[in-house]
């Protein structure tokens, strides 16, 4: 079979021009930026990295990869942050998570393309191989599009050279000229306005944290925002302390509604399964607790979003349904703090009356943990990220039996 094969290349570029042969006989079977790397890198890479990249609540890519040059001194990394599963950044267990529609992970194939390319001395290939560049959208970085609204801090704040944790509370409410009448809500996305934006939360209108999305609601669903509205943001602001570190900030959102004509007919519940009165042990390695929700009436579920600071190790949502079955929804077996996701339903969850859904919330307190402040002592509840936190987030939306 193989002798047969290679018999009819050799055939076929025997007829062709020597020249021609020499180029095709150069790029049969060779992984080439141009042919292999470039589509890959176009579906699970560019979102982020590429000029005006995907801000994540302050996680940006650190390096373009739009173009060869860009990218042939990254081979080495590409293919080593691939392998260990590292990029793209995604921290379900593949296993045990349902379909979440904004997954961010790759086949093995795929995987094995950034590898073979690295070692076989990262070929350029023919521009012509090459699919149309993407085409990312022109709203200056903005994920979710053009906005219709942007809304700024109603002040600029100056964070001091002494700060290293920082809540501030700013307050206003939305103008005529910004609101004249109610509208439902499609998209928010959220602007960090300096490098030392810890997590924003603009009550009634979401919040990131670092590594977050842009919340962006599934057709037909979505949370109204009412004209003259009362807004609050709870600025959390982090940094290294020391003279010269102090940066002025002034964060926004940009806000997508739908069509005015539009009713929409799942109003979103946003609501969360929390534990205040936990204390996890100085030095311990595993500690872990739980908290439940009952659902008292039908409901599906629209996202997750499990929320712990330095120490948290992993979480894990799962569900015992009224017959007794249960089932893992989310579990996030390497809990990393940089990337807050939000794990959207592809298509959302039933849950039965009665069903009862337990967040589990696990810590390293140990010095292992590389990212533990300090494992000489115990922690309890606290905003500042050297305490701790147990929330396990979690968007629905009002369902009845027939939806079963
Ligand atoms: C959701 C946004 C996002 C996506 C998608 C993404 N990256 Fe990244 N990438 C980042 C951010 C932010 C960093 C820097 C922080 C970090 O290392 O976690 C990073 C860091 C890296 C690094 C490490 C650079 C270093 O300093 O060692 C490599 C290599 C990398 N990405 C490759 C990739 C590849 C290849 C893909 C696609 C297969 C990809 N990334 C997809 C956001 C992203």
């Amino acid at each position: 079979m193989y002798k047969t094969l290679v018999g009819a290349l050799i055939l076929c570029l025997g007829s062709l021009g020597t020249a021609a042969a020499n180029e095709l006989e150069s790029d049969v079977g060779r992984v080439t930026y141009f042919k292999d790397v470039v589509p890959i890198l176009q579906e699970h890479c560019q979102a982020c990295h590429r000029p005006n990249g995907a801000n994540l609540g302050g996680m940006v890519a650190p390096m373009s990869f739009t173009t060869y040059e860009e990218t042939r001194p990254w081979a080495r990394a590409i293919a080593r942050k691939t392998a260990a599963k590292e990029m793209p950044p995604w921290h379900a267990s593949p296993e045990q998570h349902g379909e979440f529609a904004n997954e961010r992970t790759m086949t093995e194939d795929e995987i094995a393309v950034f590898a073979k390319w690295a070692q076989t001395g990262v070929a350029k290939g023919n521009a012509a191989d090459a699919p149309e560049p993407t085409m990312w959208s022109t709203g200056e970085g903005w994920t979710i599009g053009d906005p219709d609204l942007i809304i700024q801090m109603p002040e600029r704040h100056f964070v001091d050279d002494d700060v290293e944790d920082e809540y501030k509370y700013f307050s206003h409410q939305l103008t005529e000229e910004q609101l004249p009448e109610d509208r439902w809500l499609k998209a928010v996305e959220f602007r960090s306005g300096s490098s030392v934006v810890h997590h924003i939360i603009l009550d009634p209108l979401g919040g990131i944290a670092p590594g977050s999305d842009a919340l962006v609601y599934p057709e037909g669903m979505g949370r109204k925002l009412r004209k003259g509205a009362k807004l609050t943001w709870q600025m959390h602001y982090h940094k290294e302390p020391g003279s010269g570190t102090g940066v002025w900030d002034q964060s926004s959102v940009a806000v997508k509604f739908y069509p005015k004509d539009v009713e929409v007919e799942h109003p979103v519940i946003g609501s969360y399964l929390g534990h205040l009165a936990f204390r996890i042990p100085a030095g311990d390695p595993n500690y872990s607790v739980q908290v439940d929700h009952t659902f008292k009436s039908p409901a599906k579920i629209v996202a997750f979003s499990p929320h712990m600071h330095l120490r948290g190790k992993s979480a894990k949502y799962e569900v015992t349904y009224p017959d007794g079955r249960r089932e893992v929804l989310l579990e996030v077996p390497k809990y990393d703090f940089n990337w807050q996701t939000t794990y959207w339903y592809d298509d959302v969850k039933f849950m039965p009356k009665g069903s009862k859904l337990t967040f589990t919330s696990t810590w390293d307190n140990s010095e292992d943990n590389p990212y533990n402040p300090d494992p000489t002592v115990d922690v309890t509840y606290g905003e500042p990220t050297t305490d701790e936190m147990s929330f396990g987030f979690m968007d629905y939306i009002a369902a009845d039996d027939s939806d079963a």
